[in-house]
């Protein structure tokens, strides 16, 4: 019943003409029945690739955004302006932005509160460090992050919310998180958001995997009962491999 979602971060790669370039390539090419696929180019590249992608099936996000409609917030971006932008979706609390900008549990919530205001879906990011896992303290940041990420939310809003679980060492690294260990933390966020938000809410919020995903890894990945799809950094930058990963078998 949840509808898998294939996304690309492209995180701070391509200009615009490069982003026009690899969106019409996918969006001629990255077709799969009954599957979300997404692209989260950066700020300056949305708007062209929006038109590009204009009345296809792909789907646009920002990779961040403010919580304030506008201001004197040099540097920020606002919701009102993603969607301007042509976005229907916005990446919130990436581990980069909160281990290289200083992004807090607090901020990811008044952000993704802020996103549904505007009728933008936030894909929420958590996920633990390696220190932190080797101490056996994954379940708890997780459940930290997630917690305060939709303290603010009501039940309907999480349900239509989507969750990436991110495990810091699998990002950029090569090393991917085994298809057990990402399903057992799925497992245990699905818990957790039944436990606040309800059975209905859990059951159809969508929790995607996300670090080192590549076309030879995504199948037995996919193949997790609680796992809905991916996030993918390094290998959504070329449509050779991103389309192969949303055409997984
Ligand atoms: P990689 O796929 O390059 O590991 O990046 C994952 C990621 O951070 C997606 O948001």
């Amino acid at each position: 019943m949840r509808r898998p979602l294939i996304a690309g971060n492209w995180k701070m790669y391509k200009t615009a003409a490069e982003a026009v370039g690899l969106a019409a390539e996918l969006r001629d090419s990255s077709h799969r029945q009954g599957v979300e696929v997404l692209v989260a180019p950066p700020f300056t590249a949305l708007s062209a690739v929006a038109q590009v992608l204009r009345g296809s099936h792909l789907l646009l996000a920002g990779q961040n955004m403010h919580w304030e409609n506008e201001g004197a917030f040099t540097g920020e971006v606002s919701p009102l302006m993603l969607r301007d932008a042509g976005c229907t979706h916005v990446i919130l609390g990436h581990s980069e932005r909160r281990q290289l900008f200083g992004e807090t549990d607090e901020g990811v919530a008044r952000k993704a509160k802020a996103a549904f205001t505007h009728s933008l879906t936030p894909i929420v990011c958590v996920g633990e460090t390696l220190a932190e896992r080797e101490s056996g303290r994954t379940m708890e940041i997780v459940e930290r992050q997630v917690e305060r990420a939709l303290r603010e939310l009501t039940a309907d809003q999480v349900a239509a919310l989507v969750i990436a679980y991110e495990p810091v060492w699998a990002i950029g690294t090569g090393r991917n998180a085994t298809p057990e260990q990402a399903q057992e933390v799925h497992a245990f966020i699905r818990k957790r958001v039944s436990a606040s938000h309800g059975e209905p809410a859990a059951a159809a919020v969508r929790i995607l995997y996300g670090g080192s995903v590549k076309p030879d890894n995504i199948a037995p990945i996919m193949a997790q009962a609680d796992v809905d799809g991916a996030l993918v950094g390094g290998a959504s930058l070329t449509a050779a491999s991103f389309v192969k990963i949303v055409q997984y078998e």
